[in-house]
């Protein structure tokens, strides 16, 4: 009896213990010009190929959550990746898409990954940045102005602060000079 009474003490214990270990962390990723452009006529404005391969690396294996738009300027889902689309229409269908009515919603859906993507575009990240739904901001900056019908929210400095931040030029494939900037929240 006593050791099952211990055995059972230590399972509780297990249960307390990966609990607390699958904490999520949802970071938003963005590519943002100087003037905080991030689109226009519902696409990209720029080609900078080192942003997307960073996306690439940075997003794979996990799940990424979008708008409508986004979705449908990209096109597609993208491989490796478990995309959730967030819309108001309740017929809406995506093959190979998770659906979502809300931003609450999609992060439910993605509850079971331990990182858990934004990747846009306008009003996901005003929602999710308004709402305190996000803990990181994967941020890479384009030194150049752009017009643009959608832009990222100002990020707020007494809120957010760098954790890290690499700095590169304007190469032959990448024509303007970029960062890549990771925010965490102050404590
Ligand atoms: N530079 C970057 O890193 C980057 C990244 C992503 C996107 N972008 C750009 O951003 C632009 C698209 O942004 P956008 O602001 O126009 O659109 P969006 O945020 O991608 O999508 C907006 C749509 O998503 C749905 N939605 C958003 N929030 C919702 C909520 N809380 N509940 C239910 N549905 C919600 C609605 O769909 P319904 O109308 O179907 O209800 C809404 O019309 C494009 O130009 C794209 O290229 C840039």
């Amino acid at each position: 009896m006593e050791n099952l009474v211990k055995t059972s003490n230590l399972r509780n214990f297990w249960i307390i213990f990966v609990k607390i270990d699958i904490d999520i962390m949802v970071t938003i990723i963005a590519a943002v010009a100087k003037n905080n452009a991030i689109g226009l006529n519902n696409d990209l404005i720029w080609h900078l190929p080192a942003d997307l391969k960073r996306f690439k690396k940075v997003t794979s294996g996990h799940h990424i959550l979008m708008g409508r738009n986004t979705y449908e300027s990209i096109g597609r889902p993208l491989p490796n990746r478990t995309t959730v689309i967030i819309t108001n229409n309740k017929h809406y269908e995506q093959e190979g898409c998770l659906i979502a009515y809300s931003l609450e919603q999609a992060l439910e859906l993605a509850k079971n990954d331990e990182h858990i993507y934004i990747i846009g575009g306008a009003q996901v990240y005003k929602y999710a940045i308004e709402n305190d739904l996000v803990d990181t901001l994967d941020i890479t900056l384009v030194h150049h102005q752009f017009e643009a019908d959608v832009f990222f929210p100002e990020i707020d400095n007494s809120i957010w602060e760098i954790a890290q931040r690499e700095d590169f030029l304007a190469d032959d494939k990448n024509k303007f000079d970029y960062s890549f900037i990771s925010y965490k929240k102050k404590i």
